[in-house]
């Protein structure tokens, strides 16, 4: 697969870990995010991400924060991004197969009861259902048009 990542100061070595974990797999990451504890904005590091994801050729994307709250929020202002804060195995299958995520967020600062690369993993994995769910995605998407 081909990944998009970003990250602020407070998820820099969780960034490096779920990088490690996916060249180590074979995929291809671009990474936008910052690699030294310097503060920079959330806000910035979403936009940086999620209009790499739109000029296209990615399968989904990553966005971290110290608590991926902020930088989910802020990716989700963004048309066509649908980012997903996922807490563990169940949730980060959830947000693939009920509502097509695009962008998964996790937070650096967060203690998981699973490991990162484990949560990752089981999106990865996991298909979306379409059906029902596909018509829901798409009020989604009638919502931005409003
Ligand atoms: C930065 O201190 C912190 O606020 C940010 O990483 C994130 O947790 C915001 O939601």
């Amino acid at each position: 697969m081909r990944i998009v990542i970003a990250n602020d100061h407070g998820a820099v070595a969780l960034k490096r870990n779920l990088v490690a974990w996916l060249k180590s797999e074979g995929h291809e990451v671009v990474n936008l995010g910052v690699d030294v504890e310097d503060r920079v904005d959330y806000p910035d590091m979403a936009v940086a991400a999620c209009s790499e994801f739109k000029k296209g050729g990615y399968d989904f994307g990553i966005l971290l924060c110290g608590t991926g709250i902020g930088i989910s929020i802020a990716a989700n202002k963004i048309p066509g991004i649908r980012c997903a804060l996922v807490h563990d195995l169940f949730t980060a299958s959830m947000a693939r197969e009920h509502n097509d995520a695009n962008f998964i967020a996790m937070g650096g600062r967060v203690e998981y009861s699973n490991q990162p690369t484990e949560i990752l993993a089981a999106f990865m994995d996991a298909k979306f259902q379409g059906g029902r769910h596909a018509e829901r995605v798409g009020k989604i998407a009638e919502l931005e048009k409003e």
